[in-house]
C-alpha cells in the first residue's frame, strides 16, 4: 500500500489555519488555496525523473539536469478541486487539465458522476487528482475508478484536509494511489463534514451558500 504523505510545512499550516477561520472571505480563501496547492506541488513532484542534458552557459559547456519522463495531467474533481488547479499550473505550466464532475447525494452521501472530460493520452500521463476535502473518500474512490477505466496508471491524490475515514477508503480500494495532504483532521460529523475542517470548500471558494 502506498503511504500517506502529510505535507505539514509551517507556511502551509499557517495558511491553512487562516482558511479554516469562518471569518475568512472567499477572495482570501481562494488565494490561500491556490498558494497551498502550489507549495504542495513542490513536494508531490519530488519523485519526478531527471535526465542530464548538455547545455552551454555563458562560461562553458556543461551537463545540467532537466525533467524527463511522463507528462502530467491535473484532474480536479468539480467543483472544489478547481480551486487548486491554478496553483499547480504555476509550477507545471505544460500540464493538461481534465475534469471530473461528481456531486454528493445529500441523502446517501454517495457520489454521482455528471461530467468527465480527460486528455486523450491520459493513460500515458502522471495524474494529479485534486480535491481539497477527502471526507468519506467516496468521490475520490469513484474518480480514481473512472480514471483507471480510461487507462490511467500513475495517480497521485492531492487534498488539503483528509478525515481518517477518507484515507482508509482510498487506501483499501486503491492501494496503488499515493495520497498527499496538508492535514489529517479528527473525524467526520453526521452530515459527512470534516471536523474541525473548514466547512464546505466549494461554497467557500465560490461564495455560494
Ligand atoms: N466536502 C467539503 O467541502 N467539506 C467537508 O468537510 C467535507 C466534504
Amino acid at each position: 500500500m502506498k503511504k500517506v504523505v502529510v505535507i505539514d510545512h509551517p507556511l502551509i499550516l499557517h495558511k491553512l489555519s487562516i482558511m479554516r477561520d469562518k471569518n475568512t472571505g472567499s477572495k482570501d480563501f481562494r488565494e490561500l488555496l491556490e498558494e497551498i496547492a502550489m507549495l504542495m506541488t513542490y513536494e508531490i513532484t519530488r519523485s519526478f525523473q531527471l535526465e542530464e542534458v548538455e547545455i552551454e552557459t555563458p562560461i562553458c559547456k556543461t551537463k545540467a539536469k532537466m525533467l524527463t519522463g511522463k507528462k502530467v495531467a491535473i484532474v480536479p474533481i468539480l467543483r472544489a478541486g478547481l480551486g487548486m488547479v491554478d496553483g499547480i499550473l504555476k509550477l507545471i505550466p505544460a500540464a493538461k487539465v481534465g475534469h471530473i464532475g461528481l456531486y454528493r447525494d445529500p441523502e446517501t452521501l454517495k457520489p454521482v458522476e455528471y461530467y468527465c472530460k480527460l486528455p486523450s493520452d491520459i493513460s500515458e500521463r502522471e495524474i494529479i487528482l485534486v480535491d481539497p476535502m477527502l471526507a468519506t473518500g467516496g468521490s475520490a474512490c469513484d474518480a480514481i475508478h473512472l480514471l483507471k477505466e480510461k487507462g490511467a496508471k500513475n495517480i497521485k491524490l492531492m487534498c488539503l484536509i483528509a478525515a481518517p475515514e477518507g484515507i482508509e477508503a482510498v487506501q483499501s480500494s486503491h492501494p496503488d494511489v499515493e495520497i498527499f495532504v496538508a492535514a489529517v483532521d479528527e473525524r467526520l460529523n453526521e452530515h459527512g463534514y470534516i471536523v474541525p475542517g473548514l466547512g464546505d470548500a466549494g461554497d467557500r471558494i465560490f461564495g455560494t451558500k
